[in-house]
């Protein structure tokens, strides 16, 4: 089963991906962690892919679409792939479909997560992730159990992302406004978009994701 979550930066389309990679043995597909390895490791990709990350803007559309396939050909038979961060154009939408067609693959249900927009600059600018495994906290939301020490893999070290501060959040935002949310249309017409209350605490937003794939 594929599924795509929707939702502005900082909905919770990372923190919900990672759960549903725990509980199902889904694989994430987040484009924005793609990138990010791509910038890290100075491939072309990420050279090209720097400075637009910074300023908050979108990343071609014929980059993304060409990592997403790259990735789908790597997951296991009858993995379902969790869509976090893609597609963000009508472009990107329409790539989609022909890159899961040409797998025999199709998208079973896109997951909207509804925020109010004055939550998410708190939220992003208290976000931070382990160096070592990627697992997502928050100063205020999501604490580690032990303060400092990784609940998932023991690791000490954390680091913050580059365009999570105030400015660069209001551009991300404007583009998921002017780019993103419009392409939520092209599924309503298939009948497949469920919405979640993206606002409730985060095992709340959960269970309703849970609710909606088991249906
Ligand atoms: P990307 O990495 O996708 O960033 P984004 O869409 O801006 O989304 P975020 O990762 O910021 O938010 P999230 O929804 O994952 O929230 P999270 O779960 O972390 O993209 C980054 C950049 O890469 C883009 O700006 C663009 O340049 C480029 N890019 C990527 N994909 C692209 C594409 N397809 N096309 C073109 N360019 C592309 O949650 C946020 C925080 O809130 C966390 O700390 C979490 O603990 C907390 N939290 C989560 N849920 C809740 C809750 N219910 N209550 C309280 N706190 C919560
Ligand atoms: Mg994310
Ligand atoms: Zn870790």
């Amino acid at each position: 089963m594929d599924i795509i979550l929707l939702g502005p930066p900082g909905a919770g389309k990372g923190t919900q991906a990672q759960r549903l990679v725990e509980r199902h043995g889904m694989r994430q597909l987040s484009t924005g962690d793609m990138l990010r390895a791509a910038v890290k490791a100075g491939s072309p990709v990420g050279l090209q892919a720097k400075a637009v990350m910074e300023r908050g803007e979108l990343v071609s559309d014929e980059i993304v679409s060409a990592l997403i396939g790259e990735e789908l050909d790597a997951l296991a038979t009858g993995q379902g792939a969790i869509f976090d961060g893609y597609p963000r154009t009508a472009a990107q939408a329409k790539s989609l479909d022909a890159i899961l067609a040409a797998r025999g693959r199709t998208l079973a249900q896109v997951i909207e997560l509804e925020v109010d927009e004055d939550a998410l600059v708190a939220r992003i600018c208290g976000r931070y992730t382990c160096a070592n495994c990627g697992k997502g906290y928050h100063d205020t939301f999501e604490q580690p159990k032990v303060p400092g020490t990784c609940d998932k893999c023991g690791s000490h070290e954390f680091k913050r992302r580059p365009d999570d501060n105030e400015d660069t959040v209001r551009t991300r935002m404007g583009e998921y406004r002017a780019k993103t949310a419009p392409i939520l249309p092209i599924y309503e017409a298939r009948g497949i978009v469920a919405r979640v209350d993206g606002m409730a605490d985060i095992d709340n937003v959960t269970a309703a994701i849970e609710g909606i794939i088991k249906r």
